[in-house]
């Protein structure tokens, strides 16, 4: 079974985020089961406590990390960066070994805002880089006036927001499935 970790970038309930990556997930071909990876339980990264008996939530999400194919990440923008809690999971999982590994990753940024989240959402393209992650080069999502974009039910109303988001999916599908992995210990 192919499996796609999503990761949101929000911690918080009602976050836009979220409902974005609700849609993406809904947006994968059957092949591909979306796995929500949580971030908001990992302890913030100290170097001091990854011993070799480590926190136990950093070890779950090295694990979980592991465990998927490619990756779905959402974030919201704040102070023109991604959000501090995936920063902390980008760190936690790049220690110990490159758990980020080799893969393919969608990133779409969204806020109410017009930007769309475009300073996170380049940011977090910088990092996957560093992490030997290959962000999808196009369509950039950049999802400005998240706010408008949904009904009272949580549904993606916007049609036209729908099909590019659509669009996106399967400019990351069809990378994924053409991506030959390599095991993460040879490209840390
Ligand atoms: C924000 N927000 C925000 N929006 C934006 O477009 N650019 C920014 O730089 C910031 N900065 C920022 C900093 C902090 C600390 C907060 C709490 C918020 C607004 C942000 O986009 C809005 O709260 C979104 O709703 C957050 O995303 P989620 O939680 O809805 O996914």
């Amino acid at each position: 079974m192919t499996q796609i970790g999503i990761i949101v970038g929000s911690l918080r309930q009602a976050a836009y985020s979220q409902k974005v990556a609700n849609v993406l997930a809904n947006l994968l071909p059957v092949q591909l089961t979306p796995v929500f990876i949580d971030i908001g339980q990992l302890p913030l990264y100290n170097a001091d406590l990854d011993e070799d008996d480590t926190v136990p939530a950093w070890q779950t999400f090295r694990q979980q990390l592991d465990d998927v194919d490619g990756l779905i990440i959402v974030t919201p923008e704040y102070n023109r960066g991604m959000t501090g809690a995936l920063k902390n999971a980008f760190d936690v999982g790049s220690k110990r070994r490159n758990h980020w590994k080799h893969q393919i990753a969608l990133v779409v940024s969204s806020s109410p805002e017009a930007t769309g989240g475009f300073g996170a959402n380049q940011q977090v393209r910088q990092v996957l880089v560093t992490l030997n992650v290959f962000p999808v080069q196009r369509p950039e999502v950049y999802l400005g006036h998240v706010n408008h974009l949904f009904n009272d039910q949580n549904l993606m109303t916007n049609l036209d927001t729908l099909s590019f988001l659509q669009t996106a999916v399967n400019a990351f599908v069809d990378l994924q499935a053409k991506f030959d992995p390599q095991p993460a210990d040879e490209l840390n």
